[in-house]
């Protein structure tokens, strides 16, 4: 991959880069039809496919994370996509094996991890301690592979994005960060590899999410400033009315800074974490 992105690049031929962890859905598509938009139709859009151990915590769904390899070759060629990056474990960590840890142990021949100190110590670092040093690292790595102009990020992922421009930013990758808007279903539950895991009544109550994000919308608009606690006991008690989701985190916080905030107003971002049975789901949107 990096030579025949090298080889690109001498030609005077540009990178658009969507990394995704395979199980591709609509939301993926879109940010390839996005990368594809950016980088024009003499450019060349790469996927990468890969599960990355380093970012699942010991006791998170790594083994049981949905891998559908053939399928999404298929989805990518159909996209237009130039090139499908998929490695094995050995050739990303070599002396790994396989192994879910968040302190992925350094291994005889890889030793070497990124770190982002800020940005990723709030909700998803909070919740998963390690998680974004996985995320940082493998994206690191993915970048000196691919070499990408512009890289392409879901807004689901939205603390994903925050760190992974800081990142670029601090170690100088020459990549513009692109983020893509959430995809939706029609009863508004985002587009999301792990809602392969949900069937029947616990699909059902998916939606959860998209609602505590409408009221708390519906809320700031309507009283222009409420008090953050105040609106977390609101929305905890929405997810309460379900009787197999659990709230893990609510955050209301500046979409720049991540810094929570105390008086939450339109223009604020909300972020959640929600258990659907064994399932965890996140989302977020501007208010
Ligand atoms: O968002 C994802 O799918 C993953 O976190 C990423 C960016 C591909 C890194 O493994």
């Amino acid at each position: 991959m990096q030579r025949l992105a090298a080889n690109w690049r001498r030609a005077g031929v540009s990178i658009a880069f969507v990394p995704t962890m395979g199980c591709l859905h609509d939301g993926h598509l879109t940010l390839v039809r996005q990368a594809r938009k950016r980088i024009g139709q003499k450019g060349r859009v790469v996927v990468s496919i890969y599960v990355n151990p380093t970012q699942f915590g010991a006791a998170e769904d790594f083994t049981t994370y949905p891998r559908t390899l053939k399928r999404d070759l298929k989805l990518c060629r159909e996209t237009g996509v130039d090139a499908v990056f998929a490695p094995n474990d050995e050739e990303m960590y070599p002396g790994h094996r396989g192994t879910p840890s968040r302190r992925l142990a350094a291994t005889q021949n890889f030793s070497t991890f990124v770190v982002e100190e800020e940005l990723s110590q709030t909700m998803e670092g909070a919740s998963r301690p390690g998680h974004f040093r996985g995320v940082t690292t493998v994206v690191a790595k993915l970048f000196n592979i691919v070499q990408p102009d512009v890289a392409v990020f879901g807004q689901k992922d939205f603390q994903q994005a925050v760190v992974i421009r800081r990142m670029a930013a601090n170690l100088n990758f020459p990549v513009q960060i692109v983020v893509a808007p959430t995809v939706r279903e029609p009863d508004g539950l985002a587009m999301s590899s792990r809602n392969r895991h949900l069937a029947g009544n616990l699909r059902r109550q998916a939606p959860a999410l998209w609602r505590a994000i409408q009221r708390a919308q519906s809320l700031v608009r309507r009283s222009g400033s409420i008090p953050a606690p105040k609106l977390k006991a609101e929305l905890k008690k929405l997810m309460e009315n379900e009787p197999d989701t659990r709230l893990d985190y609510v955050e209301f916080f500046d979409p720049e800074t991540l810094k929570p905030i105390g008086k939450v107003r339109p223009g604020t971002h909300v972020a959640l974490a929600v258990f659907v049975g064994k399932t965890r789901l996140i989302d977020n949107e501007r208010l």
